[in-house]
């Protein structure tokens, strides 16, 4: 079976990656992952906090949560990554990583605002990394900043970068836009070779007993996977060249194939394998290619965008007019009855 894919212009063996996580974030780990059979390596991200040298909450309550789950503490060494991380360490990590393995390396970059990125831009790319992710992640706290504004903001980020470097660039967007299409076009047209779909943002809970609020880190579940079908189906097809990522709520074989179906050029897996450990993408590759043989696919590229938004068979799925057909299928006795 033939389970090549592009991805950002890298050749790649399968569609199955490593998402930016400690599951990249040490030597052994990153040899590991090209053990158990990981196509590509994103590195965990240089944070723009830690680049102005401020505290970072998500970078520490990425350590907490190594720290409160019992699969993750028995797969993960004791060593801890977060916080000894500074920009220099970070730059060290990436170029041992590439010294490393065999497989492509990409670093992340996470931050929003213009600044140090073409620089450190620069020396991700000397170091010899295969490609960039830009985890544009960022929650508008304040009434005066206009959707625009914030799009504008993130396409210069994204040409600036595009200017200082020739190796390929990722971005990792949220699904709040507007306009998903329209940005994610001015993305390429700022220089982006793909998009990363979606961030999961860090949400605070409420304490009640403490009247505080809380930090939460859960890990995805499959359902989450809907939202990016949806907009890879949407997506794919539409742009020159940007590829398409999928992250977030791949588990199971069966989500695989979907989301390569919907579009997507590679899947990045990261809750699945803090769950299981890394030796869990060996049973996920037999399993796609087991289900592509029995379905007689020849290759992953037949498959691709299959079930698109241009592709599929029935596209008013993906539109609003099914989302009225699902309302009114709702019985208040709990019984779906959908008209096909
Ligand atoms: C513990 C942990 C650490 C993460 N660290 C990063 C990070 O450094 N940079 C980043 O862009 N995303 C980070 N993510 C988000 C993942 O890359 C991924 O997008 C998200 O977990 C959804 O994929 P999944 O459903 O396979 O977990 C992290 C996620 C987890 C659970």
């Amino acid at each position: 079976m033939n389970l090549k894919t592009n991805y950002l212009g890298l050749e790649l063996p399968h569609p199955f990656i490593i998402g930016a996580s400690p599951l990249g974030s040490t030597l052994d780990r990153v040899r590991r992952a090209e053990d158990a059979g990981a196509a590509a390596i994103t590195v965990h991200s240089l944070f723009e906090e830690q680049i102005q040298h401020h505290e970072n909450g998500l970078h520490v309550h990425v350590h907490t949560y190594e720290e409160s789950f019992s699969e993750a503490r028995t797969y993960f060494p004791q060593t801890v990554v977060g916080d000894h991380y500074g920009p220099e360490e970070y730059l060290e990590h990436l170029r041992n990583a590439k010294e490393a393995v065999d497989i492509p390396i990409i670093g992340s970059l996470n931050g929003t605002h213009l600044g140090s990125w073409t620089q450190y831009a620069t020396l991700f790319s000397e170091i010899g990394v295969d490609a960039m992710e830009l985890n544009l992640y960022y929650q508008p706290n304040t009434d005066e900043e206009t959707a625009t504004e914030i799009e504008k903001r993130f396409t210069t980020i994204v040409s600036h970068v595009r200017s200082a470097v020739e190796i390929p660039i990722a971005v990792k967007l949220s699904p709040f836009f507007s306009s998903l299409p329209n940005f994610v076009r001015q993305l390429e047209k700022a220089g982006a070779n793909g998009v990363v779909l979606f961030n999961r943002f860090y949400q605070p809970d409420i304490d009640l007993d403490e009247l505080e609020t809380k930090p939460t880190l859960k890990l995805s579940d499959s359902n989450e996977l809907l939202l990016r079908l949806r907009w890879l189906a949407i997506l794919f097809g539409r742009y020159d060249w940007l590829s398409l990522a999928c992250t977030g709520g791949v588990h199971t074989r069966d989500d695989a194939l979907k989301a390569i179906m919907a579009g997507a050029d590679c899947i990045q897996l990261v809750s699945v394998l803090l769950q299981h450990g890394v030796e869990r993408i060996r049973p996920l590759l037999e399993g796609i290619t087991d289900w592509m043989e029995e379905n007689e696919y020849e290759s992953l590229e037949q498959m691709k965008g299959s079930m698109s938004y241009h592709n599929s068979p029935n596209p008013e799925a993906i539109e609003r007019a099914n989302y009225l057909q699902i309302l009114k299928s709702w019985e208040p006795n709990g019984k779906v009855v959908i008209d096909t």
